[in-house]
């Protein structure tokens, strides 16, 4: 008898930023936030977990590479608990193989390069959770999984869940109330989706982890957007229900603003944000401005995570308008997959040429990504397992 399970699990980009700690070992936040699940199909991590009597111990790949799963850190944190959780069902059911006691051979993959610098520790934390819990068949609520996927990394929580996410930042000392619930489901407001402009970035910067406790530790301004997060997060959800594009687009980029804004007042100051990063703002600038004086809504939202790379949400509808004004502007180095077949579409009328920066080399923005609000994790055949006969990553 093999036990093994293998799941999926989804990028989710926050349009409501969680950006610092109450308690690090815990990671409870400072402030609650709000994310939208993206398309697997597009992007996802894959991993396979499998419990054996002849494994010696807890191995672990990502991507092929074994990495060490240190005692006391995150992803030991995780497998402990979970582990335990069975170790309960199987003290409960005497039926239940005994499988909590064995060690466990995880593999992990992610289908999109690491290079491409999307943060990938959401989706595998929330895919290892994901395959972890279908092994042991626990019987646990997939906000109950947020919790433990929260102890991996903070944003992973959110990835448990499919469409809309809120991560409620919780009031207890021991993180009980601070989990991921779904706002909507995908199929509520199916037409919005994403762009992602994969933007060149040399130098590695500061890991999100490092960056928000210091903002923590130093910004007084910090302190004011922990004044403003609660009505977003109010104002955002009803702009969710309603499909109100304008409101989610004003909202959305208010907070990527402020939680830039938030680490320039960091000391020292943390830059995520580059050159050309400043561009694709100014340019969807424009493009909504046009777009409004021509008596219409926004077309489009940027958001930035701890890096320069934009993640553009527009409706359906907006994209042919919005990819043809990235293209033009950013040539790529990496042809552009369009997965929705979006024919060209002129600039919208009004849009005033100069006062967007041109002249970005090819390459400048490596790489498009167009994808969509997508659903939560899933489980996948023993087909799609990672690990060959031996519990060793094919
Ligand atoms: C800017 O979840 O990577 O993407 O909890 O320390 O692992 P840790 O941090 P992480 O931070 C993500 C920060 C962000 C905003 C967001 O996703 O909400």
């Amino acid at each position: 008898m093999v036990y093994e399970a293998t799941a999926s699990a989804p990028v989710n980009i926050a349009v409501i930023k969680y950006w610092g700690k109450r308690d690090t070992k815990l990671i409870l936040p400072t402030n609650s936030s709000l994310s939208v699940t993206l398309d697997q199909d597009h992007l996802r991590s894959t991993t396979t977990s499998r419990a054996d009597a002849s494994f010696t111990k807890d191995r672990l790949w990502l991507n092929g590479k074994e990495e060490v799963i240190k005692e006391g850190g995150r992803l030991h944190t995780c497998i402990k608990e979970l582990r335990a959780w069975r170790a309960e069902e199987e003290a409960k059911h005497p039926n239940l193989p005994k499988i909590a006691a064995l060690k466990l051979h995880i593999a992990s993959y992610n289908n999109f390069p690491t290079a491409a610098g999307l943060a990938s520790s959401a989706s595998g934390l929330a895919a290892l959770v994901a395959s972890l819990a279908a092994l042991y068949e626990l019987p646990q609520s997939r906000s109950d999984l947020s919790r433990i996927a929260r102890q991996g990394s903070g944003s992973a929580c959110r990835s448990l869940f499919g469409g809309f996410v809120a991560w409620r930042e919780g009031h207890a000392k021991d993180g009980t109330d601070s989990l991921a619930e779904e706002v909507a489901p995908r199929e509520h407001w199916p037409e919005l989706q994403a762009l992602i402009c994969v933007v060149s970035d040399a130098k590695k910067g500061t890991s999100s982890t490092a960056g928000m406790q210091a903002t923590v530790e130093t910004s007084p301004l910090l302190q004011e957007r922990l004044r403003v997060v609660p009505k977003r997060m109010l104002d955002i959800s009803r702009a969710i229900e309603a499909r109100d594009f304008d409101e989610f687009a004003r909202i959305t980029m208010a907070d990527s603003n402020q939680f830039h804004a938030v680490c320039l007042d960091t000391t020292p100051p943390i830059f995520y944000l580059n050159d050309v990063s400043r561009a694709i703002i100014a340019l969807v600038q424009e493009l909504n401005r046009a777009s409004e004086a021509a008596g219409n809504g926004l077309l489009a939202a940027y958001t930035f995570d701890a890096g320069p790379n934009a993640v553009i949400y527009a409706p359906a509808a907006n994209m042919p308008a919005v990819i043809a004004a990235v293209d033009k502007y950013f040539p790529q180095a990496n042809a552009f997959a369009n997965p929705f077949q979006v024919e060209k579409a002129p600039l919208p009328a009004g849009f005033d040429e100069s006062v967007v920066h041109g002249g970005w080399e090819k390459g400048a923005v490596k790489q498009l990504i167009h994808t969509q609000v997508g659903d939560g994790p899933r489980r996948l055949d023993d087909a799609e397992s990672l690990l060959n006969a031996e519990g060793i990553p094919k």
